[in-house]
């Protein structure tokens, strides 16, 4: 370990020497960040363009990136826009034909992977092993989608349970719980995988095929796997898809949930909705399956809220160069400013207020409504990405949102507890929507 000494007075000469390369390799980087000029035929939006300088922007864009991100797309709309994130120059695509041109692109061209590892630092934070041979990424799109009607009893099981312990039974019937949603939805964590991947592992050896009731959950898919992976890499995995899952769901969620509140009246439709439906039918996939308007709901609350500003990640690992001939240089980002276009005017009318009911309209309505449900993605929806990189995991996370909006619509009331229609501030920092901490919204058993 280096510690600096105090006073650069005590130092040899060849210390000096070491310090001074040690404190120029930050120069060096500032220095050698790709030159603007390279990009100097795209608009800066959010600071300066100038090598050193563009650092402030960066600064500039984790204060106020999605002002940033939305004063690009106002401005530049139709065109291609470049702004400094806290990695480097991102260029911004900003219609539905540069949106395909990229997500069209090979993966050695602009490549999604790339720009994921080092936004999390891949190597330090998940461990070579998960991100060099990423098969949970297989998993989750076929297995766990596949399984979806399997694991249901055991999710709903779950969702009851989760409700029950996080929104206690009142003294008094009929009276109010306050919780912060933010905090209650992220609560499930994960402990103890080690001894359990062992102990699966000891019955899988001792029992072979006359496991009967062997468990169905991603942790025994990824045993199974073949890969006989250590354990520290199969816990990391799991980690990995847990951090996947929960996140991007209790954002989501937590959104949803304050639209509720705020708007108390729009739990009748859909406790119509489910009602008849599970009398029908019962709980099961399928039944959600046919919940429309929990579906437009969530499908709403991700549209005006979503989980960060952009989406569409990519970096060009060669130069890449759009159909009208815009050429950008290797080692440049490119992202689509997706909470933008979400809340365009021209792509959804009256963008900036929360109709729940938008896209179960336009289901009923238009043609075009079949691509509408929360899963489906577009060059107008982005939450999940788009293209051959859009989030696998993100059939089981709906299914999972609307079996817990369906299930909280049936048993409970909900409001602000303080009776506020305003839905409480969002906190920004960079690219990221982080839903209101302190806000509480209360519950109570369902009274009507
Ligand atoms: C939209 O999602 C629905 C429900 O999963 C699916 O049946 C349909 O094929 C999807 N449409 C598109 C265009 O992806
Ligand atoms: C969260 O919402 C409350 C109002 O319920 C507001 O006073 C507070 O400033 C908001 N927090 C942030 C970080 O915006």
């Amino acid at each position: 370990m280096l510690t600096l000494p105090i006073a650069m007075m005590d130092l040899e000469p060849r210390q000096v020497l070491a310090y001074s390369v040690l404190l120029l390799i930050p120069a060096l980087y500032f220095l050698l960040r790709l030159p603007s000029s390279q990009l100097g035929h795209i608009p800066t939006v959010g600071g300066p363009s100038t090598p050193l300088f563009s650092y402030l922007g960066s600064f500039r864009f984790f204060v106020r990136g999605v002002s940033i991100l939305q004063e690009g797309y106002t401005k530049h709309k139709g065109h291609l826009f470049k702004y400094n994130d806290w990695y480097s120059w991102t260029v911004a695509v900003t219609t539905a034909q540069q949106i395909d041109e990229v997500r069209k692109a090979p993966d050695d061209v602009l490549s999604f992977l790339e720009t994921g590892l080092e936004t999390v630092q891949g190597d330090y934070t998940l461990g070579r092993a998960v991100h060099e041979n990423p098969y949970h990424i297989s998993l989750v799109r076929s297995q766990l989608t596949r399984s979806l009607s399997a694991i249901f009893p055991q999710m709903m099981d779950e969702i009851s349970t989760a409700f029950e312990d996080t929104i206690p039974t009142p003294q008094k019937h009929g009276d109010w719980v306050k919780v912060h949603p933010r905090d209650v939805i992220t609560q499930r964590g994960v402990k103890f995988l080690g001894p359990l991947i062992t102990e699966r592992s000891r019955l899988a050896a001792e029992l072979g095929d006359e496991w009967k009731d062997k468990p169905n959950d991603m942790l025994q898919w990824c045993i199974d796997s073949g890969v006989g992976e250590a354990i520290p890499d199969l816990v990391m995995r799991i980690l990995t898809i847990n951090m996947a899952a929960i996140h991007s769901s209790s954002i989501t969620f937590t959104h949803a949930i304050f639209h509720l509140a705020t708007n108390p009246h729009f739990i009748q439709p859909i406790r119509e909705e489910v009602d008849e439906l599970i009398q029908k039918e019962g709980w099961s996939k399928e039944t959600l399956g046919k919940m429309h308007k929990v579906d437009s709901f969530l499908r709403e609350a991700m549209r005006m809220d979503g989980l960060a500003a952009v989406s569409l990640d990519r970096v060009a690992l060669k130069d890449f160069t759009f159909s009208d001939g815009t050429i950008i240089p290797a080692g440049t980002r490119l992202a689509a400013p997706a909470r933008a276009i979400h809340r365009d005017d021209e792509l959804y009318p009256n963008a900036l207020t929360f109709d729940p009911w938008r896209f179960s309209n336009m289901r009923d309505k238009t043609e075009q409504g079949a691509h509408n449900f929360a899963v489906n993605t577009s060059a107008e929806f982005m939450i999940f990405g788009h293209g051959k990189h859009a989030c696998p995991g993100r059939f089981f996370v709906v299914n999972e949102m609307k079996a817990m909006l369906a299930y909280i619509a049936v048993n409970y009331d909900v409001k602000m507890a303080d009776d506020s229609a305003d839905m409480p501030p969002s906190m920004y920092f960079g690219r990221a929507i982080v839903p209101n901490g302190t806000a509480e919204v209360a519950f109570r058993k369902r009274q009507h």
